[in-house]
């Protein structure tokens, strides 16, 4: 496996990052994941473009972010992944420095990493469906930034396993914000609902394809809040994301959500959702 480390392409073995490291030390830094199916990057603008958003908002300079695009795409053929789908995990850390808690001197180069493997989709997930959990939002109050700080995801996604579950929805004061690593969407009298775009929440690649398909097929979206005590009214529950796509969830605290079955309007995400997946695979750049 060949992965990219500050400019250099390397086995993976041979990748090393210092122990004073500001990812390491302090999680100072940000991450992206990619799509590709056929060797064809899914969304890559609007990831940069999260990513340039992530470093501003934690003032880490990089000189070139677009030419991360560069860096994915050469991955994905040095490590044979043309066929098939992959991931492409990008991070960007503020750098090494010795521990202290401001920021090192100017001209600490960022650390920059990237690596892509390949992704073997669950498809009996996206068809059947998954159970979930609800668990209480611990985390900080910029889960709009894609920080490599992912504590409470990891144990609440942990607790979602223990509990014999695929995945836990967040709440924050009753109001229900998305998954552990995924946006979350209900659907109530057949129209889309998802929580509005806020420091609450992580602003979705996936999400906001989502958003952009409903309104190609014609199902109504709102981007309002779902109240915990809304969610016995739902129809229909699913989450979005990068790596999982569009995943309905049919139990949610042990209790059937709709019929128990991926729902009508979830489907018909889905289908629009692998139109989309397969426009791209026949489009000719990679
Ligand atoms: N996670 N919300 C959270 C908290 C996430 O971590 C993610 C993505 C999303 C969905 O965002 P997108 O559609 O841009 O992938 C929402 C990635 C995939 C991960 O941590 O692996």
């Amino acid at each position: 496996m060949i992965v990219y480390l500050n400019g250099q392409y390397i086995p993976r073995q041979r990748a090393s990052i210092d122990v004073d490291d500001r990812g390491f030390l302090f999680a100072d830094g940000i991450y992206e994941v990619v799509h590709s199916y056929e060797g064809h990057l899914f969304q890559m603008d609007a990831h940069l473009q999260r990513m340039e958003h992530g470093l501003c908002s934690l003032y880490i300079a990089i000189d070139d972010v677009q030419g991360i695009r560069e860096v994915a795409e050469r991955l994905i053929v040095e490590n044979s992944l043309t066929s098939g789908e992959a991931t492409v995990y990008v991070q960007i850390t503020r750098g090494s420095a010795p521990r202290t808690h401001g920021f090192p001197p100017a001209g600490t180069p960022p650390t920059v990493y990237a690596a892509a493997k390949q992704y073997i989709p669950q498809r009996d997930r996206a068809k059947e469906g998954i159970a979930a959990i609800l668990v209480p939002d611990t985390r900080w109050a910029r889960c709009d930034i894609k920080s490599v700080a992912l504590l409470p995801n990891v144990l609440a996604r942990q607790r979602a396993i223990e509990a014999g579950v695929a995945d836990a929805v967040f709440v924050r004061d009753g109001v229900v914000l998305e998954g552990t690593s995924s946006n979350f969407f209900g659907v109530f009298n057949g129209e889309v609902v998802t929580a509005p775009k806020t420091n609450y929440i992580l602003p979705g690649i996936t999400r906001d394809v989502v958003i952009g398909l409903c309104s190609e097929i014609g199902v109504p979206v709102h981007e309002t809040p779902i109240l915990e005590h809304q969610l016995g009214e739902a129809e229909e529950l699913f989450l979005a994301s990068t790596i999982v796509e569009i995943r309905p969830i049919v139990r949610l605290n042990d209790h059937p959500v709709g019929t128990g079955t991926p729902g009508p309007v979830t489907r018909r995400i889905q289908r629009a959702f692998r139109d989309l997946v397969s426009d791209l695979k026949s489009s000719t750049s990679v």
